[in-house]
């Protein structure tokens, strides 16, 4: 049952009473990483008192924890920042923060573009922001705060106060190796991030078994070269994947973003011990088909490559879903490296691609090679890995109808309609006809299915 609407509350609440709570609100922008770090952002200022606004109006504090992957996502960050002058010039003491990839990768030349940023925060240094805060709302003046230290104790936050948005639905993210050492030329990332930490494995063991115990079913394990992972004693991910399967509670096991060239066979063979927990599903981005953009790329396999590690998996996991991203008009791009690309789609038959057009960026190697690939070819080829991807995922959707699989049941659908959505193991979205209660297990049976979902009916639920 919905409860009736609060009317006149969100309106209400745009003027804070004198001595209330101080208000922040926080936008995410970016990889899941972002997206966890504001869940830790949000614990740090809770932790002094701060409560979360309605949205920007309200707030005393307004954070930004921002991406830099593609120049795109940074000037998004850059026309927020022009929309929030009004808001922060309109009372004095507010604060207006810079965080994640955006601080990092721009760092002071922020104070020259939007000279009403208080504080610029890199993603390592996070820790940094609730003491930034309380001293600029304590002296009411212009904070010009800069911390772009990349610690190596980014990763040690106290995971029982972290504010948790996943509870609801079941879910929970936990960040078990940060940054990354690989040299891709077209990323900022490894600048960004820094160099690669991981936490200690007994550490990871701890948060999964105190999520366990506030109702999370299904945990995911975050990192940008997630299969990396390797802490100080040893354990690489396939063992952590293995003790936390024995958690009891945790029904799903996820991990994102895997390496191709570290899929060794020891994880492989760790994911097919720790099933049903570890979910038949894997990120594994590819970039492009081709050989030879792949070396330009510095990716540290090849086309052939690649190809053996999705055999290896589907021989330890016949059924087996597979998601990549791609880039397309990297300098160099042949129209025959394209088609490679192309060709790939249909060979591995991924169930979802995320594809970016080439977007340069500054302070990588692929600066020397130039932007070769003109914009308007860039495009066409976007638009066919898309048009083609949509045919492949439509054609593997529908061989899901008839079957009957567990999902875990997310909410109601964005939609507005009367149905659900949940997911399966293999990260497929479902619809159903609700209501239902979210983070809970459901078996139904697949009726129909688009390239984007699929629609089912309830048959019954698990314990
Ligand atoms: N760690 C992950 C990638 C994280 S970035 C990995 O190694 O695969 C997410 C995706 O953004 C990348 O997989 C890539 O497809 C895309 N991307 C990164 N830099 C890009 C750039 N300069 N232009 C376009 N897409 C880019
Ligand atoms: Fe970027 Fe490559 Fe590192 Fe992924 S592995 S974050 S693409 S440098
Ligand atoms: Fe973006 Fe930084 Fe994640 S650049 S993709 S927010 S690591």
């Amino acid at each position: 049952m919905k409860s009736p609407p609060r009317r006149g509350a969100p309106e209400a609440s745009r003027e804070p009473a004198v001595g209330a709570a101080p208000r922040y609100h926080i936008e995410t922008w970016g990889c899941q990483m972002n997206v966890h770090d504001s869940e830790k952002l949000a614990s740090g200022l809770e932790r002094d008192g701060y409560v979360r606004a309605e949205g920007v109006a309200d707030a005393d504090v307004v954070l930004l924890n921002t991406c830099a992957i593609r120049e795109k996502a940074e000037e998004k960050v850059f026309s927020a920042l022009g929309r929030l002058r009004g808001w922060k010039d309109a009372v004095p003491g507010r604060v207006l923060g810079v965080c994640g990839c955006v601080a990092q990768q721009s760092g002071p030349a922020i104070f020259r573009r939007a000279p009403h940023v208080d504080l610029v925060v890199g993603p390592r240094a996070a820790s940094s922001i609730p003491g930034a805060v309380r001293s600029a709302r304590g002296s009411g003046a212009p904070a010009r705060f800069l911390d772009l230290e990349q610690r190596t104790d980014s990763l040690s936050f106290p995971f029982d106060e972290i504010r948790r948005e996943g509870l609801g639905s079941g879910k929970a993210f936990v960040t078990i190796i940060e940054g990354c050492n690989h040299r891709c030329t077209y990323c900022v990332v490894p600048r960004t991030r820094g160099a690669e930490i991981c936490r200690p494995m007994t550490d990871v063991l701890a948060e999964v078994r105190s999520l366990a115990g506030s109702g999370i079913v299904e945990v995911e394990f975050l990192g940008q070269t997630v299969n990396a992972y390797r802490d100080a004693e040893g354990h690489p991910l396939g063992d952590l994947l293995r003790s936390a399967a024995e958690v009891p509670g945790i029904a799903r096991l996820r991990f994102t973003t895997s390496h191709p060239a570290q899929m060794t066979d020891r994880l492989m063979d760790a994911m097919r011990d720790a099933r049903p927990t570890v979910c038949p599903y894997l990120h594994l981005p590819v970039q492009s088909g081709s050989s030879t953009v792949l070396r330009t790329m510095r990716r540290g396999y090849d086309r052939e490559g690649y190809l053996a590690k999705i055999d290896g998996l589907r021989r330890r996991i016949p059924v087996m879903s597979f998601g990549t991203d791609v880039i397309v008009g990297f300098p160099t791009e042949t129209e025959a490296d394209f088609q490679e690309t192309d060709r790939l789609l249909d060979e591995v038959g991924f169930d979802v691609v995320y594809s970016f057009a080439y977007s340069e960026r500054a302070g990588t190697r692929a600066v020397e090679l130039g932007d070769t690939v003109e914009t308007r070819v860039k495009f066409a080829r976007l638009a066919r890995v898309q048009e083609h991807q949509i045919a492949i995922q439509e054609r593997r959707n529908r061989e899901w109808i008839g079957r009957t699989v567990p999902i875990l049941i997310e909410g109601p659908s964005q939609r507005g309609d009367s149905q659900w959505t949940g997911r399966t193991a293999e990260n497929r979205i479902v619809h159903f006809p609700g209501p239902d209660r979210a983070g809970r297990i459901l078996d139904v049976r697949v009726t129909d299915a688009t390239a984007l979902s699929l629609r089912g009916e309830r048959i019954g639920s698990h314990a």
